[in-house]
């Protein structure tokens, strides 16, 4: 792990990252000095970030830290991003929350998504199967990291892959932090309007009223009065920005970090068992996106030597509980024997994610097909020539050329 000198306050955001695509060596920093450091938005906001896995824990699963993000003067990265759009399951405080979630929550079970696994695996053969077909070496991105989540996601929200593509540079300028707040608000009204036309267009052909995907449910929600119809559209905007992205960046970044310790790879190719362990390892090494969502103090709140005061924002970057070594023995060795999970990944509190089974199912089956397909699969440059996406809310290689032996079994 790096290290870097004082570094001058309020911290701005976004950070020069580690090595690989691994956290920003100043949030190590800000754990040992500052735990609750000032940090400079891009929009020019300010914020207190937390690093300390129990903080952060207290932070979120503490209701005077509100997520509610739809008014005047609410903290943004840039400008107006998903976090404004009304009546969202991301944006709104219990009770009202765990009504809105009650309604898709069975979607997104443990059990819920083992549903979806012979799915993944139809979508990753066959995407592998063409990789096949096509150039040695090979980008991975768009052969392989980046269809497979939106094929995915589309199949879970029963949306067609070609009107989500549609849409797709909407999502990413959303979540850029190197454009214009108009920019972002563009997106956001493009977002919002490319959710009502899903919405009516499952209304108009799903009849029969059985509620067979998120949407659906939602949908039928609304008829019987448990949420609203902002609190509809609101969510499945949501569902859209989280559904397949977020696994875009752990799939690549998790194929660099294993093609770059091969006796973790050979553990899982001899032993198919330790996968499970190597996508928590992988989670808990690499969360994709490095500050968190902001959370707004509704009273004064004193942490450490700082009073966060009623109004002050907070973010709480799930990295730096994921890499706190009170918690994770030496967190810079990637260690896929460790005990610890990676769960913290995953945030804590009513927002813990929703997709957090969905995308350790995910990210088994993705891994494991590449690489009983590819056994023999390499980096087609050196490490360190992969450009990374630093631009993003998600961490994430730009381009991933690998290479494989076209005669090995
Ligand atoms: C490895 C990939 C992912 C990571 C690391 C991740 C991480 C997170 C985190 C940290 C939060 C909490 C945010 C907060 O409290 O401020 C969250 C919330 C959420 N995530 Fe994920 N996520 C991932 C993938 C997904 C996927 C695939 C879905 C698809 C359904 C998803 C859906 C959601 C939703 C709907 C919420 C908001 C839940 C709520 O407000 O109740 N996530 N995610």
């Amino acid at each position: 792990m790096s290290t870097v000198s004082d570094p001058a306050l309020p911290l701005r955001y976004p950070f020069p990252p580690g090595e690989l695509g691994t956290p920003p060596p100043v949030l190590e920093w800000a754990r040992k000095h500052r735990p609750v450091c000032p940090v400079r938005l891009p929009s020019g906001t300010r914020v207190w970030m937390a690093t300390r896995k129990d903080d952060i824990t207290r932070i979120l699963t503490d209701a005077r830290f509100s997520r509610d993000l739809v008014h005047e003067g609410a903290p943004r990265f840039v400008g107006e991003d998903f976090t404004s759009m009304a009546g969202g399951i991301f944006n709104l405080d219990p009770p009202d929350h765990n009504r809105v979630r009650h309604v898709i929550s069975r979607f997104y079970t443990r059990g819920g998504v083992e549903t979806y696994r012979p799915m993944v695996r139809r979508h990753a053969d066959r995407l592998l199967d063409a990789m096949a077909e096509g150039l040695n070496p090979a980008d991975l991105v768009p052969a392989y990291a980046a269809p497979l989540p939106l094929a995915v996601s589309s199949e879970i929200l029963r949306v067609p892959v070609e009107q989500r593509e549609k849409y797709h540079s909407f999502f990413r300028t959303q979540t850029n932090l190197a454009v214009s707040p108009q920019e972002v608000a563009a997106a956001t009204e493009a977002v919002i309007e490319f959710t009502g036309e899903v919405v009516e267009a499952k209304r108009r052909t799903n009849t029969a009223g059985r509620a067979e995907g998120p949407i659906e449910a939602l949908i039928e929600a609304v008829a019987e009065d448990e949420i609203s119809e902002t609190e509809l559209q609101g969510t499945v905007a949501y569902l859209f920005v989280t559904g397949s992205e977020p696994l875009v960046s752990p799939l690549g970044t998790g194929v660099v970090t294993l093609l770059t310790h091969p006796p973790a790879l050979r553990d899982c190719l001899d032993d198919p068992a330790l996968w499970p362990k190597a996508v928590e390892e992988i989670l808990r090494y690499h969360h994709n996106g490095v500050l968190g969502m902001p959370r707004v103090a509704t009273e004064d709140v004193r942490l450490h030597d700082v009073t966060i005061a009623k109004g002050d924002r907070v973010c709480t970057p799930m990295l730096g509980a994921t890499w706190d070594p009170a918690h994770y023995r030496n967190p810079a060795k990637f260690n896929i024997h460790r005990r610890t999970d990676g769960t913290a990944t995953f945030g804590a509190g009513p927002h813990f994610c929703l997709g957090a089974s969905l995308s350790r199912m995910f990210l088994h089956t993705a891994y494991q097909a590449l690489f009983t397909r590819f056994p023999t699969l390499l980096l087609a440059v050196s490490e360190h020539d992969i450009p990374w996406e630093l631009d993003l809310f998600f961490t994430k290689p730009a381009v991933l050329p690998v290479a494989w032996d076209p005669d090995s079994p």
